[in-house]
């Protein structure tokens, strides 16, 4: 039986590392770190996973500052307040929820954050960093990840790892932090040529194609560890409450070492990194 690596204890975990990192601030310099949350539209699961950040940050102490605006906002006025929060001293974290849209340039507003208040990691200098191995903010879920694997593997040396998914939010930057645990990784996507075989000879797969149960039991070496990040919500078969389904087939890879759900794998670390990189600016910052 695989071991189900539980996203919620660990996350659990490293809140409470957070709280005790947001006392010591509070402790040098008097005030708890700041995170503003921006949100432009009213995209519903954009609102769901902004509601929950609001509320994680309400229980490590952290101070959130919540920006909802219109769908028809402009790219200058979004810009206009990405230029006040940077300069604010009492915020320490900058989050733009993505998908914008359309007829904003998310790439203008993402790289107009400050560098050190991109608490996401998706600024083009914190990428920069990531790939170069010199420090910076690191994207949320690929950080929960790596957490989520130190659980089980002390030492990632030589180990054949295979990303599937090339996102910037997700894939790459995985793919990064693996290179930088001295770990071979290979990167595939959905168009890779014989991906059942490449993901049979991994150690450690790391699905995170947006593609419900795309990996099947004959893609799992047995003993191989599996994160899956997917995360789409189906319908469900009796018309009840949709399910959220993973990109792993999970009933299928009970000969894996260890396996992490969906829901209560991946999903409550993303959270958990985002509250602890808040911390991490706002201890850079020293403010
Ligand atoms: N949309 C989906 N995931 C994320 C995330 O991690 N951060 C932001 N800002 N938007 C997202």
């Amino acid at each position: 039986m695989a071991e189900i690596i539980d996203g919620r204890a660990v996350a659990r975990q490293l809140d409470e590392e957070t709280r005790a990192g947001v006392a010591a601030l509070v402790e040098r310099t008097g005030a708890p770190p700041g995170l503003a949350v921006v949100l432009v539209g009213n995209d519903p699961a954009s609102e769901v996973y902004v509601a929950h950040k609001i509320k994680a940050c309400a229980r490590v102490g952290i101070t959130s500052h919540e920006h909802r605006l219109p769908a028809t906002t402009g790219q200058e006025a979004l810009l206009t307040l990405i230029a006040r929060l940077n300069a604010d001293p009492t915020i320490h974290g900058i989050l733009v929820q993505v998908p914008l849209p359309e007829h904003i340039d998310a790439g203008a507003v993402l790289g107009a954050i400050d560098p050190g208040k991109d608490v996401d990691g998706f600024h083009p200098v914190n990428v920069g960093r990531l790939s170069t191995g010199t420090g910076g903010l690191v994207p949320c879920t690929p950080l929960g990840v790596m957490k989520l694997l130190d659980t089980v593997i002390d030492d990632l040396t030589g180990m054949n790892a295979v990303v599937i998914g090339k996102s910037n939010i997700v894939g790459k930057p995985i793919a990064m932090l693996l290179l930088e645990r001295e770990a071979t990784v290979t990167v595939t996507h959905i168009e890779t040529r014989g991906l059942p075989d490449l993901a049979r000879h991994a150690d450690i797969i790391i699905a995170a194609a947006g593609a419900p149960r795309l990996v099947k039991g004959y893609w799992v070496k047995p003993g191989a560890v599996i994160v899956d990040v997917g995360i789409t919500r189906v319908p469900s078969p009796d018309g009840g409450k949709d399910k959220l389904v993973g990109d792993v087939a999970f009933d299928e890879v009970q000969h894996a070492r260890a396996v992490t759900p969906v829901p209560g794998g991946v999903g409550p670390m993303t959270i958990a990194c985002l509250l602890s990189n808040t911390v991490k600016a706002a201890t850079f910052t020293g403010s």
